[in-house]
C-alpha cells in the first residue's frame, strides 16, 4: 500500500469546494505542506478531469509564491486533482473508485449539504473499495451540524453507527482563524491578563460580528437558518467559549474540548429578554431581506441578532457577555472588546479617559489587530490626562501571511490535530444554549424581527 494521501472531496461541483476547500489546498500545496497527495473531486455533476481543473482555476490565487512562478505551482497543483462522479450510494463509489490503488491515508471532506450527509457516509462505509481503510479514515464535516439539539443529536446518531468520534472532524472554520487562535496564547502565555480575567476586573466582553454583504446566492440555505444558527451558535460561541474557559494545564484536544464543555454547559439558556433580532429592508438600492429571490414571502427569519448571554461560574457571575451579529449592516468587521471595570480617579483633572474603561480590543478580521485603550499622561506640565492604545497591527509585527482558515484546518485534519475542531459534546452544549429561544422564536406565536435598513449602523437603529 502506497504511503500517500487521498483527500476525496464530496459535493466538489459546489460553492465551498470551489471557493474554499481546493484554495485552501492549493494554499498548502504552495507552501509546500502538500506532499505525495491525490485530490479526488465527487459529485453528481459530469465533468471530465479537464472541464474540473477548469473550473477550479479560477478561484487559486497566488498568496504564498512570487508571480511569475504562479502558473507553474497552479498547473502543478491541478494536476494533482481528478474528477468522478455518482450518487451517494455504495455501487456508485465502487463504480467510481475501485480502479484507485489504496493509500495509507484517507480524507474524505463533505463539501455536501448536511443533508446528504449520512447517505455520503453511509456509502463511504458500505463501498467495497473503501474496505481496507475503514478503521484509518477520517472524515470532515461542514457546519450547519443540524438545526437543533435534537436534529444534531438524530444526525450525531447516525453518523455514530458508522465512524467513531475520532475519526470526525467538525470543521468551524471561525477557529481556525489566526486571531481566534491567538485568543488562547494571549491568555495563557501571558502573565498579566489572568489574574484580572474575572468578575472582579471586568465589567462586560462583547462580541461584534458584521457583515456589509447581503445573502450572495445563499437564500435558500439562509431562510431556513437565519442568524443565530449561522453564526452566533457556531462561530461566535466558540469566541466566546475561547475568552472565557478556565486556564488550561497544557494545550491539547482532551483539554481544550473539556473546557469549552465546562464552560458552554454554564450559559444560562437565551430568553426572549435577553435577545433583540432584526431583519433587513431595502435602502433604495439593495432589495430588502423579503424581497431576495428564495426567501419565503413572509419569512420571521432573522439577519441581524443582539444576545446578552450570562455565564454561570465563579469567575464570571455577573459578568455580561453580549453577542451582535448582522448582515447588511454599515461595515465588515469581527472583533471582541474586553470592557475593565473603571478605576477609583486620583488625578484632578478630571478628563474622559478616567470615566471610560480600559479596554482589550482583539480584531479578528478584516484587519488582523489587538490594541489595548489606557489612560496616558499627555507630555508637558501636570497630570494632563488622554485616552490613547498600545497598538498593535500585525501587518506590522509581522512579514509572514495570515494563513487561510480552512488551510489551517486541513492542515490539522492531515496531521491528527483536533485541538480547533469542534466535540461532539460541546456542539450539543452550544445547541442547548439556544434551542428553547429558537423554537419559540419560530413558532407561529414568534415575533417578527424589529425592521433595519440595509447598511444601516446597528447603534442607530437598536
Ligand atoms: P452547495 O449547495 O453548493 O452544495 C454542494 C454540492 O453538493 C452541489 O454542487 C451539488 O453537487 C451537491 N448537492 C446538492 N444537493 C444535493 C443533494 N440533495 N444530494 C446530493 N448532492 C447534492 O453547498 P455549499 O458548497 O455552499 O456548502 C457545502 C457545505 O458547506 C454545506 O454543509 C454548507 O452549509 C457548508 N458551508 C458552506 C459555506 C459556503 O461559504 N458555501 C460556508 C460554511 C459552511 P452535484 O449536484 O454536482 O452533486
Ligand atoms: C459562514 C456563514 O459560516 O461564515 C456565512 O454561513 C458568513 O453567512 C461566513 O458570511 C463568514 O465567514 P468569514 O470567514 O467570511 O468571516
Amino acid at each position: 500500500m502506497k504511503d500517500k494521501l487521498r483527500i476525496y472531496v464530496f459535493g466538489a461541483s459546489g460553492d465551498l469546494a470551489k471557493r474554499k476547500t481546493f484554495p485552501a489546498l492549493f494554499e498548502l500545496f504552495s507552501r509546500g505542506l502538500l506532499n505525495d497527495v491525490e485530490l479526488v473531486g465527487y459529485a453528481r455533476t459530469e465533468m471530465s478531469d479537464e472541464e474540473f481543473r477548469d473550473v477550479l482555476s479560477e478561484f487559486l490565487t497566488c498568496r504564498y509564491v512570487p508571480g511569475e512562478s504562479c502558473q507553474t505551482y497552479m498547473d502543478d497543483f491541478l494536476a494533482l486533482c481528478t474528477y468522478e462522479h455518482g450518487m451517494y450510494d455504495a455501487d456508485s463509489l465502487d463504480k467510481a473508485f475501485s480502479k484507485y490503488e489504496h493509500v495509507e491515508n484517507n480524507i474524505f471532506y463533505m463539501a455536501l449539504p448536511p443533508v446528504v450527509y449520512v447517505s455520503a457516509v453511509d456509502a463511504i462505509h458500505g463501498a467495497e473499495c473503501f474496505e481496507y481503510c475503514q478503521s484509518s479514515l477520517k472524515l470532515v464535516l461542514e457546519k450547519p451540524f443540524g438545526h437543533s439539539l435534537a436534529s444534531s443529536e438524530d444526525l450525531q446518531d447516525s453518523l455514530s453507527s458508522y465512524f467513531v468520534e475520532e475519526q470526525f472532524y467538525r470543521i468551524d472554520h471561525y477557529l481556525g482563524k489566526e486571531l481566534v487562535q491567538n485568543i488562547l496564547v494571549l491568555r495563557f502565555a501571558n502573565i498579566f491578563f489572568e489574574p484580572l480575567w474575572n468578575s472582579e476586573y471586568i465589567e462586560r466582553v462583547d462580541i461584534f460580528w458584521k457583515e456589509t454583504l447581503s445573502l450572495h446566492g445563499r437564500a435558500g440555505y439562509f431562510d431556513k437558518y437565519g442568524i443565530i444558527k449561522d453564526v452566533i451558535q457556531n462561530h461566535l460561541i466558540q469566541i466566546l467559549a475561547l475568552i472565557s474557559i478556565e486556564r488550561i494545564a497544557e494545550l491539547s484536544t482532551d483539554n481544550v474540548s473539556c473546557a469549552k464543555l465546562k464552560l458552554l454547559d454554564s450559559v444560562k439558556k437565551l430568553t426572549k429578554n435577553n435577545a433583540v433580532v432584526g431583519q433587513y429592508i431595502g435602502n433604495g438600492q439593495v432589495p430588502g431581506y423579503l424581497e431576495e429571490p428564495g426567501v419565503s414571502e413572509k419569512s420571521k427569519t432573522p439577519t441581524y441578532a443582539r444576545v446578552n448571554l450570562e455565564i454561570e461560574n465563579e469567575r464570571w457571575k455577573g459578568v455580561p457577555f453580549t453577542i451582535t451579529a448582522g448582515k447588511g449592516l454599515d461595515e465588515t468587521v469581527t472583533k471582541v472588546v474586553v470592557s475593565f471595570k473603571r478605576v477609583k480617579p486620583i488625578f484632578k483633572d478630571m478628563c474622559e479617559c478616567q470615566s471610560v474603561p480600559n479596554k482589550l480590543v482583539i480584531q479578528i478580521q478584516p484587519e488582523p489587530h489587538i490594541y489595548l485603550g489606557i489612560c496616558n499622561k499627555v507630555p508637558g506640565e501636570g497630570f494632563k490626562l488622554s485616552k490613547k492604545r498600545l497598538n498593535f497591527l500585525y501587518s506590522e509585527g509581522y512579514n509572514e501571511q495570515i494563513p487561510d482558515a480552512y488551510a489551517s484546518l486541513i492542515l490539522d485534519v492531515i496531521k491528527g490535530d483536533k485541538n480547533m475542531f469542534v466535540g461532539i459534546e460541546e456542539l450539543q452544549a452550544s445547541w442547548r444554549i439556544f434551542d428553547d429561544f429558537l423554537a419559540e422564536s419560530e413558532s407561529n406565536d414568534g415575533d417578527m424581527p424589529v425592521a433595519y435598513t440595509f447598511g444601516a449602523n446597528e447603534k442607530e437603529v437598536f
